[in-house]
């Protein structure tokens, strides 16, 4: 991949932009290849422009969404033994930033044993991940920060070759549950292959529950998932040229048990057509035909374990809410335990 690093200072931030496929052109190519596809889809990625990533935000925040709260109250009631089976003098780096909310409980434990800590968020939204950087940088004076906004497979090589090891890398949030397994599997060898002996990898991973508490999380009463669903439609309006209808479109977001994962879906209320001026392309949709938009799979242990294991890393630590309803795993890659 042919990348492109524009590098800045900014408000104490050290900005590390790398530009790649996920422009304008790589927009339009997702495009034209998903609404061809049957079902018609778009990538999940599209969810996360800047009124995307506050509507995320939202949600994270919403009483039926249990991710967010229950890996929260793993990692503060463990951050401290979490941090302590890691190497001293650590860097943090970590995979889908956000806004580091729950990131804070590790900055903090970590912040307890070394006086300095060097942190390196990376996400794909560039103007988001500037604000919260900034934001830390004003509650931690022994915080440095370098933000990569880039998407993580761009991302892992350029730190590879900066001198962070020993590095506690984080990917929270259940993030991997918007990879198939396939994708999970080539996301953790990519970073397994990247990581040195001494680094760790921790993931959270929402777990396989009762259906009726999934849906709720995914279709909330307030609507806030509806909008995010929707933002991406009027992204493609925005950025594309497309024309589509938001009110002609429902959400809904049902647990495919088959497939153990959500689908969000748009679906379409009325015989339609939609039109896309940058590609003089146009697609019909016709009444309850849907636009799927998002998979969010959820994982047994056995399941997220062995895949881990197939990766090439040994599970070095587990921990579970009370419920069961989330884990947060601590991943080593396999060779640093065998030499
Ligand atoms: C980012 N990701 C883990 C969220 C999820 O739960 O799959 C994205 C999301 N989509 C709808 N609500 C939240």
């Amino acid at each position: 991949m042919d990348l492109q690093n524009k590098r800045r200072v900014v408000s104490g931030v050290n900005l590390v932009e790398v530009e790649t496929t996920k422009q304008l052109e790589s927009i339009i190519s997702a495009v034209s290849r998903g609404l061809l596809q049957t079902p018609k889809s778009l990538p999940c990625w599209l969810f996360y422009d800047s009124v995307g990533s506050k509507l995320f935000e939202k949600i994270c925040q919403l009483p039926e969404y249990h991710i967010t709260r229950t890996e929260e109250q793993i990692l503060r009631t463990k951050a401290a033994e979490i941090i302590q089976g890691v190497s001293q003098g650590l860097s943090l780096v970590e995979l889908g930033s956000g806004n580091s909310g729950k990131t804070r409980l590790l900055i903090d434990a970590i912040l307890e044993r070394q006086a300095t800590l060097h942190y390196i968020p990376i996400d794909i939204s560039s103007e988001f991940l500037l604000q919260s950087s900034i934001q830390l940088l004003t509650e931690y004076n022994r915080l440095s920060v370098t933000a990569m906004a880039a998407e993580y497979q761009a991302a892992m090589p350029i730190l590879a070759q900066q001198s962070i090891s020993p590095a506690l890398i984080l990917f929270l949030g259940s993030n991997i549950s918007n990879f198939d397994s396939g994708e999970a599997s080539v996301f953790l060898q990519q970073v397994r292959e990247h990581m040195s002996p001494s680094d760790r990898l921790l993931i959270g991973v929402d777990l396989v529950k009762e259906t009726s508490i999934i849906e709720a999380a995914y279709n909330d009463s307030s609507g806030v998932t509806e909008a995010f669903n929707k933002n991406l439609l009027i992204r493609l309006n925005r950025e594309i040229g497309a024309n589509f209808v938001i009110n002609q479109f429902d959400h809904w977001a049902p647990f495919i048990e088959s497939e153990s994962r959500i689908e969000m879906r748009l679906i379409s209320r009325v015989d339609q057509s939609v039109s896309i001026r940058d590609t003089g392309e146009s697609y019909d949709l016709s009444e309850g035909e849907y636009i799927h938009t998002e998979n969010s799979y959820k994982y047994t242990i056995t399941h997220f374990n062995e895949i881990s294991q197939a990766a090439g890393f040994e599970i070095e630590q587990q921990w579970q809410d009370e419920r069961g309803w989330f884990s947060v795993v601590m991943l080593c890659p396999r060779s640093s335990k065998e030499t």
